[in-house]
């Protein structure tokens, strides 16, 4: 703990302690303060506001460092595994070679869906975006599970983070499946995490589908780089469901829904439907010109985090990544030659040097994910599926801290003082 923090408010003075975590700003301990002085404070958008205490995952912004558990993202994207990541998070350490062999046989033997859930697949139009089937399933899966929703049991809890885990592929492929008018096709709990994602996706019943361990490798990876995000806006709406003790399917639902907007999850669509308009790279100097338009909506969309004033890390190892990916399946996109010239550009130009705007995770993920063969609707699903172990394991985190109350943010009121009804003829 460092000096007491001083704050002085209508001519009287209080202190409030200063904590020290182990990397990052330290914070001020604020708790009191309302009680003490009758005050809230005012940080819409939470820029300068710590919502809790976590040992999960660090971010230092500004010089474009995201450790999970102290282990730098760019060593576990070049040496571990989703489900070795997975482990990581929910369980505090990288397993042993017991450890993870436990690990991925409790994830396979939870890989199956209700055969009863493929029924509100039929319920949707075949042209529902598969975030909106998302979203309504998972949410679903409480109504199917509920020897795994007492929340106050810590098995249970497990139980609930390793089905999430394990369905959430399934789901994601089901939904991709029923839009494309294909059928299911079952888990093969032989195959890795990613591998039988890719073959319930990409495979047919009516022929063996052979995962391409290249892409396998790739698709791993990028599992890995959507894993976990610290306070993001999705992380923070499923620990603020979770704080009033709604159970892990409800908040993990309600987490996807967070995701789905243009503005965290749905941006790598966003990034490459831009790619796309822009065409060709004698068009970028007149997207760069729209995006610095102080009265154009037009933002460079996969650019800019409010975190990262620096390179996202993550965004470095996508784009290695997307010519291993072209490499394998030996195919050119002009798209990437857009994405790689754009890049340049704004990071020469004053407009993106002086605000700090960098490529994000999101500026080259579309690229690959379309060449594997994802149609830009089921994005925004993969991050959901990754993002899913970071959730659960921040959820579990939350529920488990002794100190976890509701989560209830206060507002400045800027509405109508107290005023008397007015009946509709007086009006
Ligand atoms: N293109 C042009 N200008 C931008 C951009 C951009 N992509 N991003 C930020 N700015 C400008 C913005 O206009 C503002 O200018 P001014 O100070 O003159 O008003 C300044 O930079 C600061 O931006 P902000 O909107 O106040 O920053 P924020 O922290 O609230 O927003 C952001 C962060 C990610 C929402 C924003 O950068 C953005 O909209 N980027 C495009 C969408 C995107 O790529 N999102 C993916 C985020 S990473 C994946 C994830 O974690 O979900």
């Amino acid at each position: 703990m460092g000096d007491n923090a001083k704050f002085s408010i209508n001519g009287e003075n209080y202190e409030y302690p200063v904590l020290t975590g182990t990397e990052g700003p330290d914070v001020v301990d604020i708790r009191k303060l309302y009680g003490q002085t009758g005050a809230f404070t005012y940080d819409p958008g939470f820029t300068s506001t710590a919502s809790c205490e976590s040992e999960l995952t660090f971010i230092d912004g500004s010089e474009g460092v995201l450790l999970h558990r102290g282990y730098p993202i760019e060593q576990l994207a070049e040496n571990s595994s989703f489900m070795e990541v997975a482990h990581l998070l929910l369980r505090g350490e990288l397993p042993t070679a017991d450890e993870f062999s436990d690990f991925n046989n409790t994830i396979t033997r939870h890989t199956m869906v209700h055969e009863q859930l493929r029924g509100f697949y039929q319920g949707f139009r075949r042209d529902a975006h598969p975030m909106a089937i998302m979203c309504g399933v998972v949410g679903a899966l409480s109504a199917f599970y509920h020897d795994s929703t007492d929340i106050n049991d810590p098995a249970q809890r497990m139980i609930a983070s390793h089905r999430l885990v394990a369905k959430m592929p399934t789901i994601a492929a089901m939904a991709y499946k029923y839009s494309i008018g294909q059928p299911f096709v079952y888990p093969d709990n032989d195959l890795s995490y990613t591998g039988n994602f890719l073959r319930m996706t990409f495979g047919v019943p009516a022929e063996e589908y052979e995962v391409n361990p290249a892409i396998e490798k790739a698709m791993d990876r990028i599992f890995i780089l959507h894993a976990d995000h610290e306070q993001n806006a999705s992380t923070s709406t499923v620990r603020l469901a979770g704080s009033s003790g709604a159970n892990p399917f409800a908040c993990i639902a309600a987490g996807i829904a967070c995701l789905w907007g243009p503005a965290h999850g749905g941006a790598n669509e966003a990034a490459l439907n831009m790619l796309h308009e822009i065409g060709h790279p004698d068009r970028i100097p007149e997207y760069i010109k729209r995006a610095k338009d102080k009265d154009d909506p037009f933002r460079l969309m996969g650019f800019g985090h409010r975190v990262y004033k620096n390179y996202d890390p993550r965004a470095s190892v996508m784009q290695e990544t997307v010519r291993e990916v072209f490499e394998t399946l030996k195919v050119k996109d002009p798209v990437f030659e857009v994405a790689l010239q754009l890049e340049e550009m704004a990071l020469n130009d004053p407009y993106f040097i002086d605000k700090k705007l960098f490529p994000n995770v999101d500026f080259y993920s579309g690229i690959i994910l379309s060449a594997i063969g994802f149609p830009t609707s089921m994005f925004t699903v993969l991050f959901a599926l990754a993002r899913t172990v970071g959730w659960v394991a921040q959820w579990n985190e939350m529920i488990s801290d002794p100190g976890q109350r509701i989560g209830r943010p206060r507002q400045l009121y800027t509405g109508p003082t107290k005023r008397d009804y007015v009946p509709i003829d007086k009006r």
